[in-house]
């Protein structure tokens, strides 16, 4: 007994060392088999670039318009932006300037101090940042136009974007604009660039004056343009004017020839688009008649007047598809690839001053990274890893190539972007914003059933014969969604409020919350209204008779 015991304990022993070893060798023979099949994956899909693209400018875009962000934020970003490549800010401030004397009241309410601005811009500047502030002089003045003492300058009297460039006080009045931005910014450091705007020029040659001159819409502004760079040059003879390129777009060849070089302006080529679409026929205009060729991308405000969230991968097409153009970018006859003066990652708070607001920054912060990461790769010259499906060529993998990179704590994977691995600033709003994105979404479906349940309470009210079930199954859902509503409009606000000033931080959550609120509350009366019926109707009250 006690020997079998024995044997069988032996055997069993055996038994098990053996499957162990068999389960062991089996596991290590798949694990190599699959790390063979995924190298082989890796070669398949995974090529690499060499790039060489020198910016020596890398500029992010401020936008201030009718958005008071809080420099305290501002400048809490200026470490991260360093260490990412960022050499220059571009600040729009629009109404967030401290105007004075007669343009006092450009200044929104929120505006900055000249104090604390020039105490940030100090910081920023001694932390190796060049700043371009960026006065709009000819189109997008809304937010001195639409004011009572400026409204006599508008081109056309109904529409406050555009200035009249032939009514002698304009022209005193952008003077003392520039003035008044280059004076302030000039104490601090000299600037070596201001951009002056000049896009979206939406009204020229419609008053009568312009009319009178006879002079083409083209002419017009290619005028005003040597003018302001005229203007400034006398007076800042060692500041360069930007100007954005979409006005001259549209000029013939025939048209430049009359111009001759513009010595202090370089144009600013935008495209914002996840397929860039460039004239090389401009490109070649801008080459000839400009020192320098700038060109500018956006990491959020590109994707919708009233988006929450930026779109990732459409921001990551356009900063990767610009870095790809310029990269091999030669004009005509020219050896050497073009070097572009300075990429300009704009970063739009409104699409214009009239116009909502857009992605707020702090949620955009892991957009503006992926841009920089991108901008970094091309500058720095290292190989570029992109999948190559099928092995199709690089300019074809813009469209649906895959970027993942891990940096700061945030892996960015741009069709599959997992914020959840991200740890930045505005992390704690971007949840918020996406709680309430859900809400909506959410209640789009619920709009329908409502609108259903609606066709048929009013029809049988005429009969009042009402569920009085469904009526009150819906109104509970109603009020849950006003209160989930009103539980995202606290807490944004009370995250918002790090950010920006109390009456954007109420603009912007009640501007959100608006029309959902209105529509349920709308649905909520309409029940009520309902929900008293007395007794059955015999006779029903609006009924056609087709049989009688
Ligand atoms: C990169 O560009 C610079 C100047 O544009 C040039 O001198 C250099 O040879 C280029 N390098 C490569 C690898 O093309
Ligand atoms: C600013 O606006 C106020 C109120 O409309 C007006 O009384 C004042 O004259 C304006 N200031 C200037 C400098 O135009
Ligand atoms: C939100 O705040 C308001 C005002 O402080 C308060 O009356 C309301 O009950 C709060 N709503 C929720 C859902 O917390
Ligand atoms: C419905 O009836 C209740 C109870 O009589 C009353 O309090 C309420 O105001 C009525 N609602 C409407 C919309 O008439
Ligand atoms: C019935 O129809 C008439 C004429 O179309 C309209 O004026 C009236 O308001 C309707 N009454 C109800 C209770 O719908
Ligand atoms: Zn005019």
């Amino acid at each position: 007994m006690h020997i079998l015991c024995k044997m069988r304990t032996s055997k069993m022993k055996f038994f098990t060392i053996a499957t162990v070893m068999f389960i062991g060798l089996y596991l290590f023979l798949s694990y190599t088999l699959l790390e063979v099949w995924f190298e082989e994956e890796d070669t398949r899909k995974v090529s690499t670039i060499k790039v060489n693209v020198s910016l020596d400018y890398v500029v992010m875009h401020i936008d201030l318009k009718r958005t008071p962000l809080k420099l305290s934020y501002l400048e809490t970003l200026l470490p991260m932006l360093k260490d990412n490549g960022v050499n220059s800010l571009l600040m729009e401030y629009e109404d967030m300037f401290p105007y004075e004397g007669k343009l006092v009241n450009l200044s929104g309410q929120h505006c900055y101090k000249k104090p604390e601005l020039k105490r940030f811009l100090s910081t920023a500047i001694g932390s190796g940042f060049e700043i371009i502030p960026l006065v709009q002089t000819f189109g997008h003045l809304e937010y001195a136009l639409k004011l009572s003492e400026f409204q006599h300058l508008r081109e056309m009297p109904l529409y406050p974007d555009s200035i009249c460039p032939s009514k002698p006080e304009s022209m005193a009045f952008i003077r003392h604009l520039l003035e008044q931005v280059m004076d302030f910014h000039n104490e601090i450091r000299p600037l070596k660039h201001i951009h002056i705007g000049c896009d979206e020029v939406y009204h020229m040659n419609e008053c009568q004056n312009c009319k009178k001159s006879g002079l083409e819409k083209t002419d017009i502004f290619l005028h005003q343009v040597q003018t302001l760079s005229d203007v400034i040059k006398s007076q800042y003879p060692d500041t360069t004017v930007l100007i954005w390129d979409d006005m001259l777009r549209g000029i013939k060849p025939d048209k430049w020839n009359y111009i001759d070089q513009f010595t202090n302006v370089q144009p600013v080529c935008w495209d914002y688009g996840a397929k860039l679409i460039v004239s090389h026929a401009n490109l070649f205009m801008y080459h000839k008649k400009f020192p320098h060729i700038w060109i500018a991308s956006a990491f959020k405000g590109a994707d919708g007047r009233t988006a929450t969230f930026p779109e990732l991968s459409s921001r990551y097409n356009n900063v990767f598809s610009w870095m790809d153009f310029i990269s091999k970018y030669r004009f005509g006859g020219e050896q050497e690839v073009y070097n572009f003066r300075g990429i300009i990652l704009t970063g739009w708070s409104r699409y214009s001053h009239m116009d909502p607001p857009c992605e707020l920054l702090p949620v955009s912060i892991p957009s503006l990274l992926t841009s920089l990461i991108v901008v970094e790769k091309f500058k720095s010259g290292v190989s570029i890893v992109i999948d190559a499906y099928d092995n199709k060529g690089f300019e074809e993998e813009l469209g649906i190539g895959r970027f993942v990179s891990k940096k700061r704590d945030c892996v960015i994977e741009i069709y599959n972007f997992d914020y959840s691995e991200c740890e930045f600033d505005g992390k704690e709003l971007y949840d918020i914003f996406k709680y309430f994105s859900k809400i909506s979404l959410d209640l789009q479906k619920i709009f329908n059933d409502n609108e259903r349940s609606l066709e048929y309470v009013e029809f049988y009210s005429q009969f009042d014969l009402i569920n009085k079930n469904t009526l009150a199954k819906n109104v509970k859902i109603l009020d849950k969604n006003l209160e989930k509503i009103g539980f995202f409009e606290n807490t944004s606000a009370s995250v918002m409020s790090k950010y920006y000033e109390r009456d954007f931080v109420n603009e912007y959550i009640n501007y959100k919350t608006f029309h959902i609120k209105k529509k349920l509350q709308r649905l909520r009366n309409i029940y009520d209204m309902y929900y008293n019926v007395s007794v059955w109707r015999r006779t029903p009250i609006n009924i056609t008779y087709f049989v009688t």
